[in-house]
């Protein structure tokens, strides 16, 4: 009898364990049908909401997009460019500017000669003579920026050329942003002024040495 109770005992547990382990296997452990409904959540917290993501469909407006243009007469904040001859080089009548509107501090120069030398030196090399590694390798060559009529261009047309291009030149305006084309305008002139300079221009003390 002992023996039959203890092999009862036995199957009962047996028992309990496969059906426990069924109860598992049906409810949250089995994988192997795909659902496009969120995990259950038992505590949502608002991690989940309705919303629609950039470029996407929406039949909740007529034309289909999510996206919406912006109401007439508003700009996202930090777009308004009210200082006329600072993003466009030109004045209110649309006259180019003869001097830049940045100062051409040494940090500001240091900064033109970096962005100078990553997106113009190609072309026009660092120099600013338009014999870049681009124009060695077949380009169209740029004309040199030591000639009389660039050096008594405005600094505006110089901006002006950075932002939209000129003729063979393609535009750099999303590459580079509108304080670091003032700093590239600052220090074409230094260029300019590098390679046409004269004695006079050295201080006193200085000449002795490249004499
Ligand atoms: C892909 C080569 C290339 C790059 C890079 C380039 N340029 Fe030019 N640039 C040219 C060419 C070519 C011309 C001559 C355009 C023409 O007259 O057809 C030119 C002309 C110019 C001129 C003379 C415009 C005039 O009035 O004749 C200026 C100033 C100038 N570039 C400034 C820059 C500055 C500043 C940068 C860097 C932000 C730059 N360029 C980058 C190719 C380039």
């Amino acid at each position: 009898m002992k023996i039959f109770g203890s092999t009862n005992s036995a199957v009962k547990q047996s028992l309990i364990f496969l059906a426990g382990a069924l109860i598992l296997v049906s409810s949250g452990c089995y994988r192997g049908k795909p659902s496009k409904e969120p995990p259950i959540h038992i505590n949502p917290n608002m991690d989940d909401q309705p919303r629609l993501n950039a470029q996407k469909a929406s039949d909740f407006f007529e034309d289909g997009r999510a996206m919406r243009d912006l109401i007439e007469g508003t700009l996202p904040r930090g777009f308004l460019r009210e200082d006329v001859i600072y993003y466009t080089g030109k004045d209110a009548g649309g006259k180019l500017v003869k001097k830049s509107p940045v100062s051409p501090t040494m940090e500001v120069l240091l900064r033109g000669q970096e962005r100078f030398n990553i997106y113009c030196s190609p072309c026009h090399s660092r120099l600013g003579d338009g014999k870049g590694m681009v124009v060695q390798r077949g380009m169209f060559p740029p004309p040199t920026y030591h000639q009389a009529r660039i050096r008594d261009i405005e600094d505006g047309h110089i901006f002006d050329v950075i932002t939209n291009g000129i003729r063979n030149m393609p535009s750099y305006r999303s590459q580079i942003p509108v304080s670091d084309r003032w700093a590239i305008v600052n220090y074409l002139r230094v260029l300019q002024r590098s390679q046409n300079a004269e004695l006079k221009d050295i201080p006193e003390s200085e000449r002795a040495k490249i004499k």
